[in-house]
């Protein structure tokens, strides 16, 4: 080599180091038109949206000291996974009655429905991930975190119970997205900057390199920036963008209300860099949104979670029960919406959810909070009009066991109430259907690697939570949802913590 050369290429690899001490120094760079991926590699990742499947990619990030920059659209962190209200499933574990759990997979399986007829080896491998790490998902709550998920309650759509939640008064939701944000907090590693919202993901060549974003100040000012590192996607799904991806994907739900605050959905962050989508117009409709009597026609509605099913609540139609309440959550919808509506705008049935007081005991902490929001009341069966009193007897025969349930119902969890009269206590509501939840999304791998058109990786970028397809079919059941934040994040985290290691070698 000539000495004129040796000198230049001296004095250029000084510069690149002193280029990579500055980048190095400030997250808030300006990005070099092509990094290379090592240098992005060694700022530690970034994880766009603090929901559940965000806080546990987080989590396993933290847990092998890479630095996180967590982005934050909203205000206050935790999205929809700080709502959920019935918890979250595994199986086989230690808190199920009675012996080892081993029908989750076949239930979810069979959940998935039609959507089973496409992709099959793809999404077995997807639901053969979900249920296989599901104990170790519950365990990794519960004693990495100490997250109490004690009492089990049998969901729609489940053979067994292995729907977790605490015992306490605490929403499961709150419980293990505030536990895992103050671990996270407590690492100087970690860095969550709220009011801030992706735009697009950066790259080079076909890599992603990082992220454009923009914040928003208590003073409303705006400011654009960017940050580099590999990218963990986990910006929930689209059930709150009405005028959006929901028109688009499925437009006979116009007028719907929803569990979701209205915001739009942020797939195409990630179809920009190569990624395809599955099932989008797989949106699950759920059976009971409490319609709020000194607010009915509001679009938004609080959630009647489905525990309430689970712990022996029925539904009545016109005084009369129509469906197995433990069904699916698809069947038991589409029973309801064959009758016609009775409110257009929004689009609202006319169902009943009613409780005994052996329900209420079960899930008291629940029902005490909607009867405090006025979406439950304490009333006796006689109030419900005149087939209300056979229909429970009905009911209540069954569970006492003197004959088959005529809908096929075989699990009664704790309601109580054996001998109805009319003057018998029950707690009611008035619940119609709701948009909760998007099957569809972008498609992964189990690794929560992004697949491109070929099914090949897309280099620098993972996805998890409800942002993916694919993992659920036709229809989610009760508290899988939870679990795919966990069991997909988890390995999101720790896929880019092996990626980070191998680029700093
Ligand atoms: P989210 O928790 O929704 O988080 C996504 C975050 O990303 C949000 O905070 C959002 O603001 C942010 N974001 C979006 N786009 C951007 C962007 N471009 N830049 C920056 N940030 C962005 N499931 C269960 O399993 N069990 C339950 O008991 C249960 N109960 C539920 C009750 C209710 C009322 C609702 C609405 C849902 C419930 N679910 C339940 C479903 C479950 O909570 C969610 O589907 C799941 O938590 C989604 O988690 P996630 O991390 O994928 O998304
Ligand atoms: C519910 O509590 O009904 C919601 C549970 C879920 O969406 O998994």
């Amino acid at each position: 080599m000539s000495r004129t050369r040796a000198l230049t290429l001296l004095i250029l690899s000084i510069l690149g180091i002193f280029a990579a001490y500055q980048y190095n120094r400030s997250t808030m760079a300006t990005t070099p038109k092509l990094i290379p991926t090592s240098a992005i590699a060694k700022n530690g990742a970034i994880v766009v949206g603090s929901g559940l499947a965000g806080l546990s990619a987080a989590s396993e990030l933290i847990a092998a000291n890479i630095p996180v920059r967590l982005l934050e659209r909203n205000a206050k962190p935790g999205g929809n996974s700080i709502k959920a209200s019935s918890g979250i499933n595994g199986a086989p574990t230690l808190f199920q009655p009675g012996p080892p759990d081993t029908e989750f997979y076949a239930d979810t399986i069979k959940s998935a429905g039609y959507a089973m007829s496409t992709a099959r080896e793809h999404r077995e491998k997807l639901i053969g991930t979900l249920t296989n790490s599901s104990a170790s998902a519950v365990t990794w709550l519960n004693t990495t975190h100490g997250i109490d998920l004690s009492k089990v309650a049998q969901l729609g759509g489940h053979s067994r119970a292995r729907t977790h939640r605490g015992a306490g008064g605490t929403p499961p939701g709150f419980a293990i997205v505030s536990t895992l944000l103050k671990s996270l907090k407590a690492s100087p590693l970690f860095e969550l900057k709220t009011s801030c919202t992706v735009n697009r993901l950066l790259r080079s060549g076909s890599s992603v390199t990082g992220v454009e974003y923009t914040c928003i100040s208590p003073e409303a000012e705006s400011t654009t920036s960017e940050l580099h590192g590999p990218v963990i996607v986990t910006t929930g799904g689209f059930a709150g963008d009405a005028a959006g991806l929901l028109a688009t994907h499925r437009p006979d739900l116009a007028n719907f209300p929803s569990t979701n605050d209205p915001a739009p959905g942020f797939t195409h962050l990630l179809t920009s860099v190569g990624a395809q989508l599955l099932d989008m117009s797989s949106v699950q409709v759920h059976p009971t949104g409490f319609v709020d009597p000194a607010n009915p026609s509001s679009p938004l509605k609080f959630l009647a979670a489905e525990v309430l099913r689970g712990e022996g609540g029925i539904l009545l139609h016109d005084g009369e029960r129509f469906f197995n309440e433990l069904e699916t959550r698809e069947k038991v919808t589409a029973a309801i919406l064959k009758n016609p509506p009775i409110e257009e705008k929004p689009k609202q049935w006319d169902v009943l959810l009613v409780l005994d007081e052996g329900v209420y005991e079960a899930a008291k902490s629940h029902i005490d909070f909607y009867i405090f929001k006025g979406l439950i009341r304490k009333t006796t069966i006689g109030d419900l009009g005149e087939k209300a009193l056979p229909t429970i007897q009905e009911y209540a025969g069954a569970v006492a066991g003197k004959y088959e349930d005529k809908f096929g119902r075989t699990a009664f969890a704790n309601w109580k109430l054996l001998e109805p009269e009319a003057d018998s206590v029950v707690y009611v509501g008035r619940v119609t259907p709701v948009v909760h939840f998007t099957m569809g999304g972008v498609v992964i791998s189990e690794k929560a690697e992004v697949l491109d058109a070929q099914g090949v990786p897309v280099e620098g970028v993972w996805a998890a939570g409800e942002v993916t397809g694919g993992v659920h079919g036709g229809n989610r059941l009760g508290g899988s949802s939870l679990l795919e934040c966990v069991v997909f994040g988890r390995n999101a985290g720790e896929r880019v913590v092996e990626y980070v290691k191998k680029e700093e070698k």
